[in-house]
């Protein structure tokens, strides 16, 4: 099936599909063991930085074999694709889907950076996030406001034909100072004018309380980063304090196992089990 036709299916439901970023061979396998034990759909997200880490056939080769290995339904998206290049290479690699943020552009750039991208992915049958509103990224500043608002939320899904839509309701990349408070007014107000799958970047942190409302309210998609990155480093330093073993095939396993936890739980609060 086809993301934007999950998008579709999940449109009126109480669940939404977890995105979890990977960063090499242990973070895929961690994630998609959660996936496999949860029997759950799952979307791997890589970033121009990962890409630029592992290369772009070896990151999408390495989540296409991993998917297929492991037999379960998962799509391979871009996150945060930053030009018409980086969509442009990703597409004709293969991935179901891409984002193209120009959200840091006037409104009306956004929709002409947008909408050249989803010309683009339509011949490959591909489905395409853009973002609207100010959802810091790691070291900007949070204090900066910048909600979506639904009416241009409206116009910009008009105009640019984008299937999924990340918005700015209060959440943050990265951890945060303090409880993340989120529009969920405003988001359900998003829902109401727009068809596209609203999407909440910035997962890591938001209590699971939220997270569920936020599905209630809307929401079709959750990204999660951060908290990935922190459970396997940490994880691997507390074990390495002590290690001798140079084996690291029996070193990281235990940073892996800590991530299929974090992802299970967080599939757990998605799929409203
Ligand atoms: P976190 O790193 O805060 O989980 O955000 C992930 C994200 O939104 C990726 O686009």
């Amino acid at each position: 099936m086809r993301l934007q036709d999950k998008y579709k299916e999940l449109r009126n439901t109480s669940a939404a599909l977890l995105a979890t970023n990977f960063y090499n061979f242990e973070t895929l396998e961690g994630v998609l063991q959660a996936a496999v034990q949860s029997n759950s759909p799952i979307i791997l997200q890589l970033t121009r930085s990962s890409i630029e880490y592992m290369g772009l056939p070896m990151a999408f080769q390495m989540a296409k074999t991993a998917i297929n290995y492991h037999g379960v339904k998962a799509w391979i998206h871009l996150d945060h694709g930053d030009s018409y290049d980086l969509a442009a290479k990703c597409l004709d690699a293969g991935f179901d889907s891409i984002m193209i943020d120009a959200s840091e552009k006037p409104f009306r750039d956004n929709i002409s950076t947008t909408k050249k991208v989803v010309a683009l992915a339509s011949k490959y049958d591909a489905c395409v996030e853009a973002e609207l509103g100010y959802v810091a990224k790691l070291g900007q500043s949070t204090e900066k406001e910048g909600f979506t608002m639904p009416e241009e939320a409206s116009r910009f899904v008009n105009e640019t034909g984008v299937d999924a839509l990340a918005v700015a309701i209060g959440t943050s990349h990265g951890f945060y100072k303090k409880e993340p408070r989120l529009d969920l007014e405003r988001l359900a107000r998003i829902r109401e004018v727009t068809n596209a799958a609203l999407v909440l970047h910035g997962g890591s942190g938001v209590p699971h309380t939220t997270l569920t409302k936020a599905i209630a309210a809307g929401v079709c998609k959750i990204n999660l980063a951060t908290e990935i990155k922190n459970i396997f480093m940490k994880t691997l330093k507390a074990k390495l304090e002590n290690e001798t073993e140079i084996d690291l095939r029996k070193v990281f396993p235990i940073a892996t196992e800590a991530v299929t936890i974090l992802v299970t739980e967080k599939l757990n609060v998605v799929n409203n089990k």
